[in-house]
């Protein structure tokens, strides 16, 4: 069984918090007028995160390399009779069933190898349209033995600058025990 499926299978998922990011319960309760838009969240888990984005209107979608994740995804879903696409894929090397408005990271980018982090801009760029939305809670932690493994603002800068236009940056509300150690980052695509 594959690593992640495996923690599923064994209850071993300290980062599911049952809520959304309260960061982006923030935001979307400020951009209302962004709704209608597709989003995509890759890494999604059990999909609190899909649930918020579909709630305020967007047509959003989830993936996970986890098949116990999308099961999950799908049943909690319906369950709150919300409507939202859960589907099992490898962000970092499948292709996209469309490019998507909106693309949502949440912990996707601290769970994955360090050597995997230039695949993971390359799918960034492969799953967003140009012209749209990246927005990003960041997990600032100086952990190098994860997952998860932590990362700085100066390589979130160096990564992305070249392709996307930075709009806002913000220290969000967290869950308590990641209070002061997120970073939110609102890019946007440099058309091509
Ligand atoms: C730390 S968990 C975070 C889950 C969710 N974002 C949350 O905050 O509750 C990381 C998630 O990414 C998924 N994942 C890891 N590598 C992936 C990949 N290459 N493509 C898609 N999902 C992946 C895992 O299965 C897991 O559900």
């Amino acid at each position: 069984m594959e690593y992640w499926e495996q923690r599923y299978q064994t209850h071993d998922t300290p980062w599911e918090k049952g809520a959304p990011s309260p960061g982006l319960v923030d935001f979307l309760a400020t951009h209302r007028d962004l709704a209608g838009e597709t989003v995509c969240v890759p890494g999604c888990g059990t999909g609190h995160d899909v649930r918020e984005w579909a709630k305020t209107g967007f047509r959003a979608y989830g993936y996970d390399i986890a098949p116990g994740a999308v099961r999950l995804g799908t049943d909690w879903t319906r369950a709150a009779g919300l409507r939202a696409e859960f589907r099992r894929a490898d962000f970092l090397r499948d292709e996209p069933p469309f490019p998507f408005d909106w693309l949502f990271e949440h912990t996707l980018f601290c769970a994955i190898q360090l050597e995997e982090r230039d695949l993971y801009t390359r799918a960034v760029l492969r799953w967003l349209k140009p012209g749209g939305h990246f927005l990003s809670v960041n997990y600032l932690i100086p952990d190098k033995d994860g997952p998860p493994f932590g990362t700085t603002r100066d390589e979130l800068w160096e990564r992305f600058t070249p392709y996307f236009q930075l709009k806002a940056e913000w220290v969000p509300r967290s869950y308590p025990n990641r209070t002061g150690l997120e970073l939110m980052l609102w890019w946007r695509r440099r058309p091509r």
